[in-house]
């Protein structure tokens, strides 16, 4: 695909979607990763003279204006890390819009409203996308996070503009790409989280191309159910427990290394107050539930990622969020950081435990992307990618 690097800017009118949807709490960003990964794509188009119109969702309003989905802050804080002045409109389409982009000089920025206040946005409504398009003499996607929607301002404006990646977006893209193409080995894939249906998809294609795949998460336990052991009040989900079978066998058939908890931290309570204690598998509590991997598998698994060219991990391997049920994450945490293979954090849950830990700037790339990355290690086509020019 091409870049932002492989057109002229000079003096055009830029759209550039973003991926702006940082974590806020009582109208503060409590982290602003996705804002600072996108200063190389809005530093290049302002060194090179564009006028650089960026759009970005917020939240999930729904189609209509949300105080406190605003782009205003956001916008205040990109302001401060490009230590220059950014102008923010309360619209994204419209008249008053087309006036501030008229009224820019070359260099400047405009961050315009929340796209999501328009019910067109998730719609991937054609009159929106073609709003978007009259703004400006370019699209620019740089929103990895949002490349698996097909949404007016991802997909929709690329029909309207020549349209090229952004920096991130190019960089999410190699890293990502290289890592399933062409990976390095031993290959060694984590996958952890609460729901086995979230994570069939990526099990089963990571299963194709990696050498370990390493279980964890609430999702271990409908595969601990399937093969006959008792779970107590862990989670399960009955409709997957012919899949998690079917993934063991895939595994023996394709002669990988497909490795569940043999240990976990079962819990009275789900609260940081609760009776816990380390079980192996086969031990499980009628009347507990598994909360975390126990210390046996976390050696076992840290050894395996020690002896790793590549890592690639998405999904929490416990309750992390709960001080008494983080060890296991922790640990696999700790150990990407201390491998001298290349590591790969796959966003979302990972990206916040990685950073709770203050391990994120040990690990070699840390996706933008939640959902994007997952749909990607899916093997599934992007829409905001496939809707870029080629040439
Ligand atoms: C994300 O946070 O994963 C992206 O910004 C996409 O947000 P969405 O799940 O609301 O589409």
């Amino acid at each position: 695909k091409k870049s932002v690097r492989d057109v002229e800017v000079t003096g055009k009118r830029v759209f550039v979607r973003v991926d702006f949807n940082v974590p806020m709490q009582d109208g503060q960003i409590t982290d602003d990763t996705r804002i600072r990964e996108t200063l190389p794509t809005v530093k290049y188009l302002i060194d090179n003279g564009a006028k650089v119109i960026l759009a970005s969702h917020l939240g999930r309003p729904k189609g209509q204006v949300n105080e406190s989905m605003r782009l205003t802050v956001p916008a205040q804080r990109l302001s401060e890390l490009l230590g220059k002045e950014v102008t923010k409109v309360d619209e994204a389409v419209g008249a008053a819009v087309k006036a501030k982009v008229d009224a820019m000089n070359n260099g400047d920025v405009l961050v315009l409203e929340n796209v999501r206040f328009y019910p067109g946005e998730e719609k991937n409504d054609t009159e929106l996308a073609k709003q978007f398009a009259e703004l400006a003499d370019l699209f620019v996607n740089d929103a990895f996070g949002a490349a698996h929607r097909a949404h007016a301002s991802t997909e929709g404006i690329a029909h309207f503009l020549p349209a090229v990646s952004g920096l991130l977006m190019e960089k999410e893209l190699s890293v990502l790409g290289k890592a399933l193409s062409n990976p390095d080995r031993p290959f060694t894939a984590i996958i952890g989280g609460s729901k086995v249906k979230d994570k069939i998809d990526v099990i089963d294609n990571l299963l194709n191309i990696a050498d370990n795949v390493l279980i964890g998460g609430g999702l271990a336990y409908t595969f601990f159910k399937a093969q006959g052991h008792e779970i107590g009040k862990s989670l399960l989900d009955d409709t997957k427990l012919d899949a998690s079978l079917g993934f063991i066998e895939k595994a023996k058939k394709l002669g990988k290394n497909f490795y569940l908890p043999v240990d976990c931290i079962v819990a009275d309570d789900f609260s940081a107050e609760a009776n816990h204690k380390a079980v192996d598998i086969d031990s499980i509590p009628a009347d507990w539930e598994g909360v975390d991997i126990g210390p046996k598998t976390r050696a076992l698994y840290a050894d395996v990622i020690k002896n790793s060219k590549l890592v690639v991990w998405n999904g929490p391997m416990g309750v992390f969020e709960i001080d008494i049920f983080a060890n296991g994450t922790k640990e696999v945490a700790e150990a990407c950081a201390a491998t001298e293979g290349y590591t790969i954090i796959g966003g979302g849950d990972s990206a916040a435990a990685a950073e709770k830990f203050h391990l994120a700037d040990k690990m070699d790339h840390i996706s933008t992307g939640g959902g994007a990355s997952l749909e990607f290690m899916e093997g599934k086509a992007l829409p905001g990618v496939v809707a870029l020019n080629d040439k």
